[in-house]
């Protein structure tokens, strides 16, 4: 079975557009979602086009923000500033990676936790670690919502990630001891990786390096969620899991594109919207 996370994606967006056009006639103003990017890295031009995109499909304001290179620290800190004070911005998003010369945990500190869509700030990532209301990041709810649609029964299933960044690993991994998971967190430096995916009832793959899980490592029946985007030299997507030959063997798996990624973008909205009515009931 391949999850079509382009198609769940959508339904979820026609959903959130209904929910939009709605709370606008109620209160009197759209969501807004401030989306800043710094340099032109053609990866994240093609993402921010996208979330830009969804945001116009969904009934949100919003501007997109570029700012050069050479852009200072000071100055990203200044317009996050302005935003974090303009009352009717519901959502900020900055871009990552951002140029070496800007750190970019100063920046996710500077954004308003109730504006940080991303649910980068250490206020949110308390939140979620500590079950209390907290914006959780996009990808991981993503994930969930993907794994939601195949059914399957999570409680007690050993779920193994492969990747600990603060964006991915890390939350999917709460999120999915939320659901009842054993959770294995697997990385760079693991011994015999391939012994502990085929472990995995579930595996989730967040490195960034192109179909390093093959065939070997997946179980007979597991659910393979891959959110590695990468482009080949010959210009095509290809994801962290080798799809062709590991298809046949699992239970279940994402497509890239396809994928994860729709998804990440559709949460990226509903965080937004979540974002808005807070606002709106304060
Ligand atoms: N770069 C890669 N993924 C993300 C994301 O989810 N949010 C932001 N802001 N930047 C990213």
């Amino acid at each position: 079975m391949i999850i079509d996370g382009k198609q769940i994606a959508q339904q979820l967006k026609e959903e959130l557009r209904g929910q939009v056009a709605v709370l606008t006639g109620k209160y009197g103003r759209k969501p807004c979602l401030d989306v800043i990017i710094v340099g032109q890295n053609p990866a994240s031009m093609s993402y921010v086009k996208s979330k830009i995109k969804a945001t116009e499909y969904c009934g949100f304001d919003g501007e997109l923000i570029q700012l050069p290179e050479a852009t200072s620290q000071e100055e990203l800190l200044r317009v996050i500033a302005e935003r974090n004070g303009k009352d009717d911005v519901d959502g900020i998003l900055v871009q990552l990676p951002l140029p070496k010369h800007i750190d970019e945990q100063t920046v996710i500190e500077a954004i308003a936790p109730g504006k940080d869509v991303d649910g980068f700030h250490p206020s949110n990532v308390a939140g979620l670690w500590l079950n209390q209301p907290a914006i959780v990041p996009c990808t991981p709810l993503g994930i969930i919502a993907l794994l939601e649609q195949t059914h399957v029964d999570l409680g007690g299933r050993h779920a193994v990630i492969v990747g600990r960044s603060n964006i991915v690993g890390k939350p999917i991994a709460k999120l999915l001891l939320d659901k009842n998971c054993t959770v294995t967190i697997a990385h760079s430096r693991t011994k015999d990786l391939a012994a502990i995916c085929r472990k995995a009832d579930i595996l989730i793959v967040a490195v960034g390096r192109p179909r390093m899980i093959t065939a070997d490592m997946v179980k007979q029946g597991a659910i393979v969620i891959d959110v590695g985007i990468n482009r080949l030299e010959d210009g095509r997507l290809v994801g962290d899991v080798d799809f062709e030959t590991v298809a046949p063997i699992a239970g279940a798996i994402t497509p890239v594109p396809g994928g994860v990624g729709p998804m990440t973008i559709t949460m990226l909205m509903r965080n937004t919207i979540e974002c808005y009515k807070k606002r709106i009931n304060k």
